[in-house]
């Protein structure tokens, strides 16, 4: 991974201003949660995660530098029950910019992004709270980037941008991508809330009209 690449292509005003690559680590939302006291938009990269985490406790599995593992820290003055929204923030971000890339991306409500309802990215934020107070929000990334193939049952549930686009993809102009949307739609939300973002959001959601089950309360 090169990371002045990235430096050199991003758009950006907080998010990913800082960047810290490792080649391996366990876990990128580790990376930030063990660095909160990094300015806010520090982003924490790595080519390898040994505990990448998914959602409700499940692994996620990610090819050696071959996909895109990463972690933005934000701090928003936020009450903490206003940042679930984050999740769909980050969401709009990576639809953006994949869609930039010719693929068209949906977010299945609400952490999958996907493509032709195969999933593409997905995306878990940690947060921390002390009473009223967020002290900040791992917002965690992951993206299939340049996987050839997927085995087994996840061919009929995972894609890449490689596999829908027919080519291989630069991970570091597609991160710099990723992090200059996201900074772009991150002091929208600050400065406007959520609302802003409805007509986009329901144009990109897969989800809405569908069934869904929930899982949980
Ligand atoms: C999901 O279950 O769909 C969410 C997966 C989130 C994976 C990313 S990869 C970068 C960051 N670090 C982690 O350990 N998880 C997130």
């Amino acid at each position: 991974m090169d990371i002045k690449i990235i430096s050199d292509n991003l758009n950006s005003e907080i998010i990913g201003r800082k960047i810290i690559y490792k080649e391996e680590t366990d876990s990128t939302n580790n990376d930030a949660k063990r660095c909160m006291e990094y300015p806010e938009g520090s982003t924490f990269i790595a080519d390898h995660q040994t505990a990448g985490k998914g959602r409700r406790g499940r692994s996620w599995e990610a090819e050696k530098g071959t996909e895109i593992l990463m972690s933005v820290l934000l701090k928003p003055h936020l009450h903490p029950e206003k940042i679930s929204v984050i999740t769909a923030v980050a969401g709009i971000a990576v639809c953006r910019a994949v869609r930039k890339n010719e693929i068209n991306a949906e977010i299945k409500w609400p952490n999958d992004i996907i493509c032709k309802g195969k999933k593409l990215c997905g995306i878990l934020c940690e947060m921390s709270v002390t009473g009223n107070e967020l002290n900040y929000v791992a917002v965690g990334i992951g993206i299939n980037v340049n996987t050839k193939f997927f085995f087994d049952d996840l061919a009929e549930k995972a894609t890449s941008l490689r596999i829908e686009k027919g080519e291989p993809v630069n991970r570091e102009k597609l991160i710099a991508e990723v992090l200059s949307e996201f900074d772009q739609c991150y002091a929208d939300f600050i400065k406007k809330g959520f609302a802003v973002f409805k007509e986009e959001y329901e144009m990109l959601c897969a989800t809405i009209g569908k069934e869904v089950k929930i899982i949980g309360k």
